[in-house]
């Protein structure tokens, strides 16, 4: 089923925040200093990828020919946890923007997800949107564990 102009775009608009996604966490993992962080951020990135290559296979076939700026960079060369004195970032920065992050994420897909016409198409979102609410459970955990989010 060919998408609707709707779909196409909420499509459009998650894969840019994927390619966001991506470049942050690799820049994350080569920025935090605990080893732990560096391969969850690491992982999260690949999670990234994947879903990045499959709504890029959602609008294969339709008009739409996405151009980020993001989706090719340079990435960080090895280990950066040393830039962390000198701008002020620290660990708890880092797990907390890519909170932040997750949490718009995830409501963006609830919106593909709402104005999905193609039950395929819904289907698939609602996946990533569950994948994207766990990433931010991860990240929950990562902070709550250091004592970095206070829940009371
Ligand atoms: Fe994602
Ligand atoms: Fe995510």
């Amino acid at each position: 089923m060919a998408l609707t102009n709707k779909e196409k775009m909420l499509i459009e608009d998650n894969l840019n925040a994927e390619y966001l996604c991506i470049r942050k966490y690799e820049q994350y993992a080569s920025m935090a200093t605990d080893s732990q962080l560096k391969q969850m951020f690491t992982d999260l990135a690949n999670k990234e990828r994947e879903h990045a290559n499959t709504l890029k296979g959602m609008l294969q076939g339709s008009n739409v020919t996405p151009q980020n700026i993001f989706e090719s960079y340079t990435p960080p060369n090895g280990d950066q946890s040393a830039i962390q004195g000198n701008l002020g970032i620290t660990d708890a920065q880092l797990l907390e923007d890519a909170l932040s992050t997750e949490k718009h994420v995830s409501s963006s897909y609830n919106t593909a997800v709402l104005e999905s016409v193609d039950s395929n198409i819904r289907k698939q979102l609602q996946h990533i949107q569950k994948e994207e609410q766990e990433h931010a459970e991860t990240l929950f955990n990562a902070m709550n564990s250091r004592g970095w989010y206070k829940v009371n």
